[in-house]
């Protein structure tokens, strides 16, 4: 798949604001960028380290995937994401092993990029994305 780095750590929480003072105050970290997903019906706040992002999510809606996720397994790490020079490249590669694609193809998320996620029944139990810059 040619993974280069860990991307970011997507972090489920339901509420953004009450958790800023952790991540800027406690661990000293920068939230860089708060963005609206709006076809995730999410809200996202991002924060770097080093190379790699956190990536807040809170729901926008009860019926985003978010707030249903939180409602089953309460907030917290929610999706591993992976940077990946071609996600097209990658997503063939996992489909040829076998492994079975939430997308298909892969289609614009957050801050640019293009991503595309693997079904956690066939990754370990963790939900991926997979990630590329387009302007890389
Ligand atoms: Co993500």
């Amino acid at each position: 798949m040619n993974l280069t780095h860990i991307e970011h750590l997507g972090i489920d929480v339901k509420s953004i604001e009450a958790c800023l003072p952790y991540y800027e105050c406690v661990i000293g970290l920068k939230c860089y960028n708060i963005e609206e997903v709006a076809d995730q019906k999410v809200k996202t706040a991002f924060f770097k380290v080093g190379q790699t992002k956190i990536e807040l999510l809170e729901p926008t809606s009860e019926d985003s995937t978010i707030a249903k996720f939180i409602a089953n397994k309460g907030e917290g790490i929610h999706h591993i994401a992976f940077a990946t020079d071609s996600v097209t490249d990658a997503l063939a590669d996992a489909a040829e092993k076998g492994i079975r694609l939430i997308d298909t193809a892969p289609r614009g998320g957050a801050e640019g990029l293009q991503i595309a996620f693997l079904h956690p029944k066939s990754t370990c139990s963790v939900l991926t994305e997979l990630c590329e810059d387009p302007n890389k």
